[in-house]
């Protein structure tokens, strides 16, 4: 595989120091969105087998999985015009903008359970926006796009096909558990580093 990877090999060493470091979950937000940002910066390194569309609804590719489950790393991909439930993470997420335009539709909760719109963020490629229980976990996602895919580049602080967390329905005002899972069931190689290696040999 073409070493259009190394970028993403180094987010993830990243985000591996970030937990190891132990320094808690703004100081993830503020350096692993950075570290997300420069993730995002360039197109060419997410294999194309992790950014197709279905043509009814959108899916979550797992691309790495922290083997602490303390992050993973996902391709979100939606065909055009596609859009998420309304629903939470429970856990801190980072969402940078790789492909296409999305908008995220944010909700606040009162005490008695009811949502209110808190606002919309229109993301654009290099964007990098951030969810979690302290700062805002509920929105909506949808591709901005009529006419073809979008796709961003999320992390998020849990194997979070794996999470059990909610959707809502806001005419009802119900929630629902929800549990997301992933559209694949094999990752990419992120680590055939040979052909580096063989170049430094010469062989
Ligand atoms: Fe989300």
């Amino acid at each position: 595989m073409a070493d259009g990877q190394g970028c993403l090999r180094r987010f993830l060493c990243e985000l591996t120091r970030l937990c190891d470091a132990g320094t808690g979950e703004a100081d993830i937000r503020e350096h692993g969105g950075a570290a997300l940002s420069r993730l995002v910066a360039t197109d060419e390194w997410l294999p194309p087998e992790f950014a197709q569309p279905h043509p009814a609804h959108y899916r979550q590719y797992l691309l790495y999985c922290d083997p602490l489950e303390r992050f993973s790393v996902v391709s979100f991909v939606w065909g055009p015009g596609q859009r998420t439930p309304v629903h939470d993470h429970t856990v801190w997420g980072l969402i940078g903008m790789l492909r296409g335009a999305e908008v995220s539709r944010n909700y606040s909760i009162d005490p008695g359970g009811r949502l209110s719109c808190a606002g919309e963020e229109r993301l654009l490629p290099g964007a990098v926006t951030a969810v979690s229980p302290q700062i805002g976990d509920i929105h909506q996602v949808e591709n901005c796009l009529v006419d073809r895919p979008s796709i961003s580049i999320h992390a998020y602080g849990a194997n979070i096909g794996a999470v059990a967390r909610h959707i809502f329905v806001l005419e009802s005002g119900s929630m629902k558990p929800f549990v997301s899972g992933y559209a694949n069931t094999m990752l990419p190689n992120l680590w055939d580093r040979s052909a580096e290696v063989r170049a430094r040999l010469g062989i």
